[in-house]
């Protein structure tokens, strides 16, 4: 197990979060005596919140098309079958879309390559272009808070990933979404992530995430993502809140924790 109980009960009780949940066992068990989820003796938790009908992840910029450069273009095939290596090698020098021109760092993922669990984020930020590794900055805190409150760590049973590989920046250097021209460019690389770690659950944090791994219109109500347990590649995907999100709605962190549980659950139910 890692993280102590008490830190995963401090996470929950800054965020003022009752029980959500309680455990068929043992009803209404205090979150300070909730066994790690990873744990195979666990108990089945079952979510007693209503999920509510709220957006999902950071506002979208306007759309913003970025080609694909063609010449360099590492075909999609190809992808499909690399190993560890050959992928990081082939990331850290990818041209296939304009995100390449403003990166100091191409940011692959991080944790566990034989992970169970799979945290997927939308794209770098400043703080992970500098530094090449996802969700190190203030959102990346929250993000580590909400795993360990899971009983989960990056690094330990966890992998955490994005959509995009590069940072992407508007006109006046702030970030911005990726678009979904970048998003498709990019997307091969998380699949064949995907594809080598064979995680059991998948979590899509924020709706460029979710959308873009469901295949879903952008459109797409996101009061339909939430509270329900998706499909990605035969394993069940659950949508939530993006942290960076979260931190500009602290209210929302009850639904995300509510979101968090039903994972747990779903991945319980796989044990
Ligand atoms: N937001 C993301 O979606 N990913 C990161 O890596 C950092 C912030
Ligand atoms: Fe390549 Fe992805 Fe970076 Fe675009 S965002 S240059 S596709 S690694």
């Amino acid at each position: 197990m890692t993280g102590t109980p008490e830190r995963r009960a401090a996470f929950l009780q800054e965020m003022g979060i009752e029980p959500l949940w309680r455990s068929r066992a043992a009803p209404a068990a205090p979150a300070a005596e909730t066994q790690a989820l990873a744990e195979p003796s666990m108990p089945v938790i079952e979510p007693v919140d209503a999920f509510g009908d709220l957006s999902v992840g950071a506002p979208l910029a306007e759309t913003l098309e970025t080609g694909i450069a063609p010449a360099t273009v590492t075909g999609q095939s190809e992808v499909a079958h690399m190993d560890w290596m050959q992928l990081k090698s082939t990331v850290a020098g990818c041209t296939r879309c304009g995100l390449c021109n403003g990166r100091t760092n191409t940011v692959f993922g991080v944790g566990d390559e034989k992970a169970k669990w799979l945290f997927v984020g939308e794209g770098p930020g400043r703080n992970e272009d500098q530094r090449g590794e996802p969700f190190v900055g203030q959102a990346g805190k929250l993000l580590d808070n909400m795993m360990l409150a899971m009983g989960l760590r990056r690094g330990a049973n966890a992998y955490i990933a994005n959509i995009v590989k590069c940072r992407p920046t508007d006109e006046t250097g702030r970030d911005r979404p990726p678009t979904s021209a970048e998003t498709a460019a990019c997307i091969p690389y998380l699949e064949r992530q995907i594809a080598l770690i064979q995680p059991s659950i998948i979590v899509a944090l924020g709706k460029i995430a979710a959308i873009s791994l469901l295949g879903l219109d952008a459109e797409t109500p996101v009061s339909k993502l939430r509270g329900t347990v998706h499909r990605y590649a035969d394993r069940p995907l659950i949508v939530t809140y993006h942290p960076a999100y979260l931190l500009r709605n602290m209210v929302d962190k009850k639904k995300a924790w509510a979101d968090l549980c039903l994972a747990m659950a779903t991945y319980a139910g796989l044990c």
